[in-house]
C-alpha cells in the first residue's frame, strides 16, 4: 500500500485565501490593514529568494507589505535602530528579520529586541517561554503548518506517539511544545539519539527535522505512520543540476507511512501561509 501524499501547496492556498478573507473584512469593518516589515541583512541568495515569497504573498492577501534591506556590513547598532523603528510603527503588526544574520550580528539580541506582540516568527524569548507553559504565544510558523496539517489528517492528536527528529529552536523544540499540547506522547530524538532507527520506529507520527538528506529511510517507518517531512536540502543530480529532497527518504518511506508530506510541496509552502495568519493575529490583538 502506498501512502497518501499530503498536498501542502493546496492546503497552503486554502489558508491564504482565509487570510485573504480575513483582511478584506478587517479592512471594511476597522479600516486595518494588517502589516508586515521584513528586514534582510546582506545578499544571500536563498534569504533573497524568501524574502522576495514573503513580500509577494503577503501582498496577494491584501495586507501591507514593507521591506527593508541593510548591506552585510551593517552594524548590530544599524539594525537594531530598524528594529526600534518597525516596532513604534503603528502601521508594521509584524517584523520578521531573515535569518541567518552576518557572524558579527548576535541574532539572539536582535530577535529579542523585537516587540513580542510584533514577533510573527515566535522567536522571542518572551513567545518561547508562552508556548512553553502552554499560555497564548506567537507561534513559529514552521511547526505551526506542520500542526495544522496533523490536525487535518487526524482530527484528535490525543494519546498519539509522536516522534520529532531534530531540536532546532525554529522547529523541533516548538514543534515538540505544539504536539505536548495536544496530548501527545512526544520523543526529541536527535543526532547523539541511541537507536534512532528504534526510537522512529514507535511513532504514530514522525515530524522530520534534521537537515540531513534523505536520513530516515522507509524501514525506520512503522507501517501507516503520518510522516511530516521538514527538511529542505539541495543535492547534486547527475546532469550536473540539483535537486530538492526532504529529510526523509521518500521512494521507499511512502510505501510504509499512512500519509507523508512530499519535498517540495510539503510543508514548505505551508510556513509563509502561517507567517500571514500570524501577521493578522498580532493586527486583531494589537487592536483589541
Ligand atoms: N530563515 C529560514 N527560515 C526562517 C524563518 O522561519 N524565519 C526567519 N526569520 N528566518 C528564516
Amino acid at each position: 500500500m502506498t501512502a497518501q501524499i499530503i498536498d501542502g501547496k493546496a492546503f497552503a492556498a486554502r489558508v491564504r485565501g482565509k487570510v485573504a478573507a480575513h483582511v478584506a473584512r478587517l479592512v471594511a469593518d476597522h479600516g486595518l490593514t494588517p502589516g508586515l516589515a521584513v528586514v534582510l541583512v546582506g545578499e544571500d541568495p536563498a534569504s533573497q529568494v524568501y524574502v522576495r515569497n514573503k513580500g509577494k504573498q503577503t501582498r496577494e492577501v491584501g495586507m501591507l507589505s514593507v521591506e527593508h534591506r541593510l548591506p552585510e556590513d551593517a552594524s548590530e547598532a544599524d539594525l537594531l535602530a530598524l528594529v526600534e523603528e518597525l516596532n513604534a510603527d503603528p502601521k508594521i503588526h509584524g517584523i520578521l528579520v531573515q535569518l541567518p544574520l552576518p557572524d558579527h550580528m548576535n541574532a539572539d539580541l536582535v530577535i529579542n529586541a523585537i516587540d513580542p506582540a510584533k514577533d510573527v516568527d515566535g522567536f522571542h524569548i518572551s513567545n518561547v517561554g508562552l508556548l512553553a507553559t502552554g499560555q497564548k504565544a506567537m507561534v513559529p510558523c514552521t511547526p505551526l503548518g506542520c500542526l495544522m496539517m496533523l490536525r487535518e489528517q487526524h482530527g484528535s492528536l490525543s494519546g498519539m506517539e509522536a516522534v520529532v527528529v531534530g531540536r532546532s529552536n525554529i522547529v523541533g523544540k516548538p514543534m515538540a511544545q505544539l504536539l505536548l499540547g495536544e496530548n501527545c506522547t512526544v520523543t526529541v530524538a536527535h543526532s547523539r539519539t541511541r537507536d534512532l532507527p528504534e526510537v522512529v520506529r514507535r511513532a504514530d507520527i514522525v515530524v522530520a527535522a534534521v537537515g540531513r538528506p534523505q536520513m530516515v529511510p522507509g524501514d525506520w517507518i512503522k507501517p501507516g505512520a503520518t510522516v511530516i517531512d521538514v527538511g529542505i536540502n539541495r543535492i547534486p543530480r547527475e546532469d550536473g543540476k540539483s535537486r530538492l529532497v526532504g529529510d526523509v527518504e521518500f521512494s521507499s518511506a511512502v510505501e510504509v507511512a499512512g500519509a507523508i508530506t512530499p519535498v517540495p510541496g510539503g510543508v514548505g509552502p505551508m510556513t509563509i501561509a502561517c507567517l500571514l495568519a500570524n501577521t493578522v493575529t498580532a493586527a486583531c490583538r494589537a487592536n483589541g
